[in-house]
């Protein structure tokens, strides 16, 4: 979820104190702006993504989530509440009323998150900073009540009963062979923890994430700073005993969305935190990330930096939309080359994502903003297709640059 409110809110101030000393209007002072074409080409996609989600409601059954669309068949495929995507429609749309002020987008993310709100009480996933910090958490920054406060912590309570402390980590799948299955994913869960340590001031959720935190960079990292995708830990000893992939292409391949998980988890850790070597694993996972052969210069990056076909492999757009996310707020905690090489690196994927070939025309695409997404190709299941969570972290970079500036 974004953290840029406190800083634009002091851009805000900054920037009308400029504007009383200096005189210009908003509207002059960006006309000599380089980024104008970025930034106006930020605003129409925001009334785009309004249209389309629209078209996303009117199709969607009372009771589901959107996860994807298929063109060909004309079919939107949805999800119940309890699946790791459902916190991203209600969190998108609650960015794209902040940015439009429309009220159908505020509306339409109070109704499903009725239906979601019973996931406070699940224990079986690890995905709740996801689905419930994505939601709840973007409406507490809005209005921080009592109520979404409560249900904010409840899911808080719920994940942390998924730590073992012999382990060091919040285990992701359940695994009815003994595993202990831990993936590089589950960095984008400590969010809530964070929060909810800063709001109850019970150090209990931060010490958890702190631990998950260092248990991953001890043993999910290469040598050259890529990621392992899933490690299979001895519960009794607390012992690696598997390291391998779920959706990359190999076990010791680099899967393109788990690289972008780590890039963001860690950047996020770190402003939780301020702890620099959290800030140091970002950078490096940035490292690996920006100085990869594979990478492609438009820098939307094959499904897996390994992928066997490439140039001929297939893009992932929601990997890139997460790095861009990420790169952007990486680039607010360094400074002079290593922050414009983050913030270029974003804007290149920002304006990639907003031509012809990966944003929807208006009133295509299932209601989805963006199409060429990549799920789980070895499962062969959502695949070159449109994804919530693309969606999802494009419209908050988006958001994002716009605060930047
Ligand atoms: N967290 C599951 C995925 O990235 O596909």
């Amino acid at each position: 979820m974004h953290p840029f409110r406190l800083c634009s809110l002091v851009a805000l101030v900054s920037l009308s104190l400029l504007l009383v000393s200096c005189g210009p209007t908003r509207t002059q002072d960006r006309v000599d702006d380089p980024e104008i074409g970025l930034l106006d080409t930020i605003e129409r996609n925001m009334e785009i993504a309004v249209t389309q989600y629209k078209l996303l409601r009117d199709s969607l059954p009372a009771d589901r989530f959107p996860k994807t669309y298929y063109a060909d068949r004309n079919e939107l495929e949805t999800s119940g509440s309890g699946w790791w995507v459902s916190g991203f429609y209600p969190g998108t749309l609650l960015m794209l009323y902040q940015e439009t002020g429309d009220e159908e987008m505020l509306a339409e993310a109070k109704r499903i998150m009725q239906v979601l709100e019973k996931e406070k009480n699940n224990t079986s996933t690890h995905d709740l900073g996801f689905m419930m910090y994505d939601s709840f958490g973007e409406l507490y920054e809005m209005n921080p009540d009592e109520e979404t406060k409560q249900i904010l912590l409840k899911s808080a309570e719920s994940l942390a009963t998924r730590f073992e402390p012999t382990v060091g980590a919040i285990k992701s799948w359940d695994s009815d062979q003994g595993d202990y299955l831990v993936i590089i994913d589950n960095m984008m869960n400590l969010e809530l923890l964070y929060w909810a340590s800063r709001e109850t001031g019970d150090p209990k959720y931060a010490e958890i994430a702190n631990t998950h935190a260092n248990t991953t960079m001890a043993n999910h990292f290469r040598p050259d700073n890529s990621s392992y995708h899933v490690l299979n830990y001895n519960k009794d000893t607390g012992a690696v005993q598997e390291k391998k992939t779920a959706q990359g292409y190999a076990d010791d391949s680099a899967w393109s969305r788990g690289q972008a998980w780590g890039l963001y988890g860690y950047t996020a850790t770190y402003r939780d935190t301020k702890d620099e070597k959290y800030l140091e694993q970002a950078r490096k996972i940035a490292d690996f990330i920006l100085s990869n052969p594979n990478l492609p210069e438009d820098r939307i990056p094959y499904w897996d930096y390994d992928a066997p076909d490439i140039p001929n492999a297939m893009r992932d757009a929601s990997a890139a939309a997460i790095m861009a996310s990420a790169f952007l707020e990486l680039s607010e905690y360094v400074e002079g080359d290593e922050a414009n090489r983050y913030v270029t690196t974003a804007e290149t994927i920002l304006r990639t994502l907003s031509g012809d070939d990966y944003l929807a025309e208006t009133g295509t695409n299932g209601g989805f903003l963006l199409k060429h997404s990549v799920g789980h190709i070895p499962q062969n299941s959502e695949v070159d297709v449109p994804l919530t969570y693309a969606d999802f972290y494009f419209v908050e970079a988006m958001q994002r640059y716009k605060q930047m500036h």
